[in-house]
């Protein structure tokens, strides 16, 4: 295809404003697939995915569009994930297009994750088209709301589109400005190939699928190319492009999005980033800033019946195939027996994963406390070489005598929030050990920017926010790097056996504040036995908190949980469910509710 009748784009959006409806309707429009063929929300393929709203792989479509000068262009939009977790996917399908329409729902506003998102664009150099989505409701203030994206993002909204991607109105006048308004994509065919790696998933059939972003030269099937990154060679067995359904090309030029497959067997051996060129006279002038994500967050998942860790094993093992950025080790815990240690890029990853495990491979689990990566500086002689330890579980941390100092990653936060809920904000990343960077206005809203503690935000921040807020606030984050900070290891007991999966690191002072709550939490979470319980947390050898659950008198209500009825009678349920949810710590039974809900700061 011509260069010139080429453009590269991708949607920039807060989660709900509409990115996937708007997508759906550009498709439709242009008669790519047709109408009765047209599942709603085409682009997120999965079903978690559509069950929670939220688009998570990369997923791209080529659109073909006659505009006001009477010829074709190729269009091709490329989904990017919406979630913060993904930041790093986010960039690279940043850097495979020119240009990005930024959408916001002109009945709500810039959100944290509009800013998040086009400020990756910014850096990829897009031009931005702005749009104003859901014009047809009645709440729509498309004018207040490009006020707004000239003053807190910084761009030029006069000319903002005014659209309805659920009537359909203002869909023509997007695709033509983005024939207008984005530059069409540079690139040279007779040069050496060189192809960006922007996304590869697992198919079953097909085995890997790998999109690529063609920048110089022409791929065709049957080459063998080479990825730069670690210098593997493949033979390209098919290449094609997405309308969306897979569709079989002979080539793919500078400028182009596509796939090729090449009888690879993991998407672990495909690099997001990577270059791809020729393997005969192919270019070693690799594609700019490549740097593989990195797992963030990570916690135990070990089966309920033990007799399910080959099936977890192998569900693991599916599951990484295809997530390059989900790592996996074997663990085993005095309480839990044999499980796995997870790496992920973030808790909704987490979610998804434990969701998909327990749904679609039908294995219960206990999810232990997520934790951060920690980095632990060992004390050495002098002139020994230092040595720093990556702690990922903190049920391994080092006895501190050998401990010189700890540091912890840092994130920075951006919150938006209505002004009323400033001061619950504000409170909320204070007690989070947050340090406050900026506070500015937009409109009727507070953008806030806090320094705070990786650790302190990956159990609940997000639903405290939530809360708090009543659900108004937006928050993103990205991750600023380590600092050291006195932490340490905070071990739980039970009946004077420590339990390792409800082992955390905590900042020395809050250790007996969060040990408090922490046993009077399992108080209420760890039903009564026929013997009196203590429940201890500890530092070191040193007791900070400490509650006793009485025995069970033969005359109460057995199973007494304390709490309201509907409660006691939902875990009643549960209960009964059977003794799968239950786990044994010497002589005392522990539901595993408890260990999500005991990690849970109210
Ligand atoms: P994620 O994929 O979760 O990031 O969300 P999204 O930005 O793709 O939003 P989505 O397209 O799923 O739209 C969110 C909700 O807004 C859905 O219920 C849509 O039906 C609705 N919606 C999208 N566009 C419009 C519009 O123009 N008008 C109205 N009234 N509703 C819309």
């Amino acid at each position: 295809t011509d260069l010139s009748r080429i453009r590269n784009f991708s949607i920039v959006a807060h989660i709900d404003h509409g990115k996937s409806t708007l997508a759906d309707r550009l498709i439709q429009e242009t008669n790519t697939v047709a109408s009765r063929d047209m599942k709603e929300q085409l682009l997120d393929s999965m079903d978690i995915e559509r069950e929670r709203g939220i688009t998570i792989k990369a997923n791209t479509v080529r659109i073909e569009f006659t505009a006001e000068d009477g010829q074709d262009y190729v269009l091709n939009l490329i989904d990017t994930p919406g979630h913060v977790d993904f930041a790093y996917e986010v960039s690279r399908s940043m850097r495979a297009v020119e240009g990005s329409l930024l959408v916001v729902d002109s009945t709500q506003g810039v959100e944290a994750q509009t800013l998040a998102n086009v400020y990756q664009a910014i850096d990829a150099d897009h031009e931005i088209v702005p749009v104003l989505n859901k014009i047809d409701l009645p709440a729509s203030e498309p004018e207040r709301v490009a006020e707004q994206i000239e003053d807190v993002i910084g761009i030029d909204a006069t000319d903002a589109l005014l659209v309805s991607a659920k009537t359909g109105e203002g869909i023509r006048e997007t695709l033509q400005a983005i024939v207008d308004k984005l530059p069409a994509p540079a690139g040279d065919p007779d040069a050496p190939l060189k192809a960006m790696l922007v996304d590869s998933w697992y198919d079953a059939y097909l085995g890997v699928i790998v999109l690529i972003r063609v920048v110089d030269g022409k791929l065709k099937k049957g080459e063998r190319v080479k990825f730069l990154s670690n210098g593997t060679v493949h033979h390209v067995d098919r290449i094609g492009v997405f309308r969306p359904a897979m569709t079989a090309v002979d080539e793919l030029g500078p400028g182009e999005i596509g796939f090729l497959t090449a009888s690879i067997k993991q998407v672990r051996d495909t690099r997001v980033g990577d270059t791809i060129t020729h393997e005969k006279g192919g270019t070693t002038d690799a594609l700019p800033g490549f740097a593989p994500s990195q797992p963030v967050v990570f916690c135990g998942l070990f089966p309920v019946d033990s007799a399910q860790f080959e099936d977890l094993r192998d569900a693991i093992e599916k599951l990484a195939l295809n997530d390059a950025s989900f790592s996996h080790e074997v663990e085993s815990s005095a309480a839990l027996g044999f499980g796995f240690r997870c790496g992920f890029l973030g808790l909704l990853h987490l979610e998804v994963i434990r969701d998909r495990l327990e749904r679609e491979y039908d294995i219960d689990l206990i999810t232990t406390a997520p934790s951060v990566v920690y980095h632990i500086h060992m004390r050495t002689k002098e002139g020994e070489a230092p040595e720093i330890i990556e702690l990922h579980n903190p049920a391994d941390m080092p006895d501190l005598t050998h401990v010189d100092h700890v540091e912890e990653p840092r994130i920075k936060a951006t919150i938006l929030v209505p002004d009323e809920y400033l001061g619950d904000v504000l409170k909320l990343c204070q007690d989070r050990r947050g340090i406050q960077l900026d506070l500015t206005y937009a409109g009727p809203r507070a953008m806030v920017v806090y320094d705070l503690p990786l650790n302190e935000v990956v159990f609940d921040f997000y639903d405290r926010l939530k809360s708090v807020t009543k659900g108004y606030a937006s928050f993103d984050y990205q991750m600023i790097g380590y600092r050291e900070d006195y932490l340490v290891k905070m071990q739980v007991l039970v009946n004077e056996e420590p339990v390792d999966a409800l082992s955390m690191m905590v900042h020395r002072d809050r250790a007996e504040t969060r040990g408090r709550a922490m046993v009077e939490k399992l108080k209420e979470l760890i039903p009564r036995h026929m013997f009196k319980i203590p429940i201890q947390a500890a530092i070191g050898g040193r007791v900070v908190a400490r509650e006793t659950l009485s025995a069970m008198r033969k005359d109460v209500t057995a199973k007494c949980y304390g709490g309201d009825a509907t409660r006691k009678k939902k875990l009643l349920e549960k209960q009964k469910a059977g003794k799968k949810k239950m786990r044994q710590f010497g002589k005392v039974e522990i539901p595993q509710s408890a260990f999500i809900n005991a990690l849970k700061m109210d």
